[in-house]
């Protein structure tokens, strides 16, 4: 065989091999699989998303709580918020339910000893520039001095945790997505019970608890 002819042949044999691999290595997806609307891409009108649906029975004894989400996860609200939102400084309705002294008897959780703790050092800057954090004396926010600067226990709920709706919600019963998200509790009663108290609030941290 001329050196030409072997030259050709081998390439005819190579892109044969080429070709085949491709074909078989590339599957197809229909632009109806992609994404979460389940529908061409090109028609709005039949995008219809799961309903919203929020439990409307008013909070009462005995009521159906849902799993937390994690581990001291702040829980979902299971029952109706209607005419409690929005909170306002005159009307913070979650509180008088959901406080210590009351929850007990009304059959509700009163909220954990983290919102009642001030996470937040007393803060004040002088006219010549010097910080102070809980009496301390810092160069500046992120001086390591910071590590002792203390977080306080207060009385009753701190301010930081008024807006309740700020971190939670009302669970709507609609699923857009499958949710296939499985906690691991590191505590018995983990999905029905925060353990985020005591020596653990400033686990990890360089920080100290003010009895
Ligand atoms: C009339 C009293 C009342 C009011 C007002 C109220 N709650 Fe509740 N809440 C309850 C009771 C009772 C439960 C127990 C379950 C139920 O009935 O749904 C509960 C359950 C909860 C839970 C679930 C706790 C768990 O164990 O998982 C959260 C979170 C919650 N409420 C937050 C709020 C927030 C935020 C507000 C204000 C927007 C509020 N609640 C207003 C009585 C109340
Ligand atoms: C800054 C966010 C935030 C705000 C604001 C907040 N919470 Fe929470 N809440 C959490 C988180 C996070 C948890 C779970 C971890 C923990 O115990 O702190 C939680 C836990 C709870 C629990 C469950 C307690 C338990 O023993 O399992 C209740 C009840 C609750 N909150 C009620 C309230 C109420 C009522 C308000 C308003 C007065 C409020 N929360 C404001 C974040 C918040």
């Amino acid at each position: 065989m001329k050196l030409v002819t072997k030259l050709g042949f081998g390439l005819a044999v190579t892109s044969f091999i080429v070709f085949i691999g491709c074909s078989q290595a590339q599957p197809t997806y229909s632009e109806e699989s992609l994404g979460l609307r389940k529908v061409d891409l090109y028609s709005e009108s039949s995008v219809i998303p799961d309903k919203t649906e929020y439990n409307e029975t008013a909070p009462s004894t005995g009521g159906k709580t849902l799993d937390r989400a994690f581990q001291d996860a702040p829980p979902m609200i299971p029952h109706s918020v209607d005419g409690m939102l929005p909170i306002t400084v005159d009307n913070n309705q979650c509180v008088g339910c959901h406080a210590p002294e009351v929850a007990p008897s009304l059959g509700a959780l009163p909220y954990p000893q983290s919102h009642m703790i001030n996470f937040r050092p007393d803060t004040s800057l002088a006219a010549d520039g010097k910080i102070t954090k809980n009496g301390k004396e810092i160069d500046n926010t992120s001086s390591e001095k910071l590590a002792d600067v203390s977080i306080k226990k207060l009385a009753s709920l701190s301010g930081a945790r008024f807006n309740c709706s700020q971190c939670h919600a009302p669970q709507s019963k609609g699923q857009l997505v499958e949710n296939t998200f499985q906690p691991d509790y590191t505590t018995e009663d983990g999905a029905k019970k925060s353990d985020w108290s005591g020596s653990k609030l400033t686990e990890g941290l360089d920080t100290l608890l003010d009895k």
